[in-house]
């Protein structure tokens, strides 16, 4: 297989979509939100039916979880109908999808690595709403990759979280904030630079599918003063939060066998070393 001649990118200004316009190796057609919303059926059949492309990567989410808690049809219209639009679209251009989900599918109580085979359980809106972009992207259109990833950030920053897990650790130490930073989660984050290079390798397989892709490390929460070389009075570990949404999340690190079976190399973890 060779890599897609040209490929249509949606949800470009985002964390992913900023690298994977660096990264990408081939012609990307890139739409932020503002050119193409996924909830817009017709606009978004339109745009994809005129560009023509091999490749579509939905990137577009709404990713505030507590928001989606409090805004569910919000979430299902972006992350799950949106989803379909986009499939759906990609199908009549006789395109691959890819779509980006998540390891809030899982409930977090395993104890190791979920894999691809594991029964996802959402506990939250958001993941529900994902989970269901998943069922329908699978649907809708049989080229699909279906790429779930954990705890993103790259340069962009998460627009719509108003800066990701790392930068609001590093404003807060440097404006002298004490870190509060819960210590009973654990997470593996993942850089949207060597995300968006996986996604790359993986649409030039022609082997469509369910992967978890991320980089190797478990990260709790609390050991973010590592992450940033923080001194270690500044971070002020917050254990037991009474936020339901939160509390059974240990462990939920995704497991990557499906890759493995590629062949492909682990991507490291955020700092450059395989765990
Ligand atoms: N962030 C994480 O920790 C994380 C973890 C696992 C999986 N994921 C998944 O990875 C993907 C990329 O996440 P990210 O961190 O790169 O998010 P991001 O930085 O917020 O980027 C998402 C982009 O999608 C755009 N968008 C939102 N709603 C849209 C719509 N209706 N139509 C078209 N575009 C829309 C946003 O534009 P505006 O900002 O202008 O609305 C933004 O540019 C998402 O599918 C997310 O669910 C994220």
């Amino acid at each position: 297989m060779t890599a897609p001649a040209r490929t249509l990118l949606i949800g470009s200004r985002g964390q992913l979509g900023s690298d994977l316009r660096r990264v990408w190796d081939g012609e990307l057609v890139s739409f932020a939100h503002d050119e193409l919303d996924v909830c817009d059926r017709d606009q978004t059949h339109a745009v994809i039916a005129n560009t023509a492309p091999q490749l579509v990567i939905n990137t577009a989410a709404y990713h505030r979880v507590d928001d989606c808690e409090e805004n569910g049809g919000r979430a299902f219209e972006v992350n799950a109908l949106g989803a379909k639009n986009v499939a759906d679209a990609a199908r009549e251009a006789a395109a691959a999808v890819i779509f980006i989900s998540t390891d809030y599918v899982f409930p977090g109580d395993k104890g190791s690595p979920y894999t691809e085979t594991d029964t996802p359980m959402p506990l939250n809106v958001y993941g529900a709403s994902k989970l269901a972009g998943e069922h329908l992207v699978r649907l809708s259109n049989p080229r699909h990759y279906i790429v779930r990833s954990s705890s993103l950030f790259g340069v962009a920053g998460a627009s719509g979280k108003g800066g990701n897990f790392v930068e609001t650790m590093l404003r807060q130490a440097k404006a002298g904030e004490p870190l509060r930073v819960v210590d009973d989660q654990v997470s593996t984050p993942t850089l949207t630079y060597d995300l968006a290079g996986k996604l790359q390798e993986l649409a030039a397989t022609g082997r469509y599918g369910l992967y978890h892709v991320t980089n190797s490390r478990l990260h709790a929460g609390a050991n973010v003063e590592n992450l940033a070389a923080m001194p270690a009075q500044l971070v002020n570990p917050q254990v037991g939060v009474d936020d339901v949404l939160y509390v059974n999340e240990i462990s939920c690190r995704l497991g990557r066998n499906h890759l493995q079976f590629l062949a492909f190399e682990a991507i490291p973890n955020h700092r450059g070393h395989e765990a």
